[in-house]
């Protein structure tokens, strides 16, 4: 039985995974801090299976990784990182450490082991500045090779993506410097599905229909974006852990087939509920990114490709959020 190590995997995309690893019998333990309060019923529910172990461990404190078993796990997604927009400004400083220091710390603990391959989610995020940088030059869908950087050291709103963007240097530091390249590096475009929180745009929408909000108010509308499925993400993150010809690169996530305006997303969204929408349409907000999607023929170069479709995505999250709203909308902020 493969031995999993999951950081942050309290997390939307760690349950998720976790879920997938232990009915294909792997044993997981998981690493979370609760800088999310994380702790619901999904998460109780998944870490009482026999082959789950859940430590409440810091990874900004190299003292957590103590509780680990030595030479004893054969792969570690690194998936902890303090989300959410307003913690960027509210916790920035936790979110730089956990962003540069936790991951160094990964680093520091697993190039002492003598076996075990990282998986870690960087973002998009990491060439938000590019995207600002580079104008109307900036090259939509957007490979691996683009040049990450921020824009404005003193917007505070970088203390998310300069952790994700030097933990990319790290890991090539730690490549060169300490001969390791048990590693793989992927960024996330878009990722929605059950138990993402309300601070997705998916997630948003279908609070905003459950509570019959009318008129449905659209910022902009006519923005794009490709939206990739949670069981999508999965299938794509276990692929690039597992295959040894990725050790050491880059890969973008996301879904390229599918990009969609953000009225006909909720244009889907009202459909799947069932429901007339009565749309008003106001000026976008100023600065807002009119075009989003990944380049993944690399990923799609080993043999993968998307197997669910964002309508099929979304009618799994619109009724999960209907299954799940009267306590998940109590616990689930933040
Ligand atoms: N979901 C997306 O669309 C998306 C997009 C871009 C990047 N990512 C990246 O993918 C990864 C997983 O994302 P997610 O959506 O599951 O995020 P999430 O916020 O749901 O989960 C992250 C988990 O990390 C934990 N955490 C925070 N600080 C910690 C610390 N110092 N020590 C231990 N645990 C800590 C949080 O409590 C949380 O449970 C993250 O690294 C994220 O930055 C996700």
């Amino acid at each position: 039985m493969k031995k999993v190590l999951i950081t942050g995997g309290a997390g939307f995309v760690g349950i998720h995974l976790s879920k997938y690893l232990l009915k294909n019998d792997y044993e997981v333990t998981l690493i979370d801090n609760f800088a999310r309060p994380n702790d619901d019923e999904e998460f109780l529910r998944v870490v009482k299976h026999k082959n789950c172990k859940s430590i409440t461990g810091d990874i900004i404190s190299p003292n957590t990784f103590q509780y680990l078993q030595k030479d004893y796990y054969d792969y570690i997604y690194h998936l902890a990182a303090f989300n959410g927009t307003s913690n960027f400004y509210n916790h920035p400083v936790e979110v730089l450490k956990t962003g540069i220091i936790g991951t160094i710390n990964v680093l520091d603990w697993v190039i002492n082991q003598s076996k075990g391959k990282i998986l870690y989610t960087s973002s998009c995020e990491a060439y938000a500045g590019t995207m600002k940088i580079l104008g109307e030059k900036f090259p939509i869908p957007t490979p691996e090779e683009i040049p990450l950087s921020i824009d404005d050291v003193n917007n505070v709103r970088w203390s998310y993506g300069v952790g994700k963007l030097t933990s990319e240097v790290a890991f090539n530091c730690y490549k060169h410097g300490r001969d390791f390249d048990r590693f793989c590096i992927v960024r996330p475009h878009n990722f929605f599905g059950p138990r993402m929180g309300f601070e997705h745009v998916v997630a948003q929408f279908i609070d905003r229909i459950i509570k019959n909000e009318s008129p449905f108010k659209i910022y902009g509308g006519t923005e794009t974006r490709s939206f990739n499925y949670i069981d999508n993400v999965i299938e794509s993150l276990v692929m690039l852990m597992e295959l040894d010809e990725t050790n050491g690169e880059i890969y973008h996530i996301g879904n390229d087939k599918e990009e969609m305006k953000i009225i006909d997303l909720a244009k889907m969204l009202f459909k799947i509920a069932d429901r007339e929408p009565n749309f008003e349409v106001l000026p976008a907000p100023e600065g807002s990114v009119k075009r989003r999607c990944p380049n993944i023929d690399k990923l799609r170069g080993l043999g993968y490709d998307i197997i669910y479709s964002t309508e099929e995505g979304l009618e799994k999250t619109y009724s999960w959020y209907v299954d799940n709203y009267d306590w998940y909308s109590l616990k689930g902020k933040r």
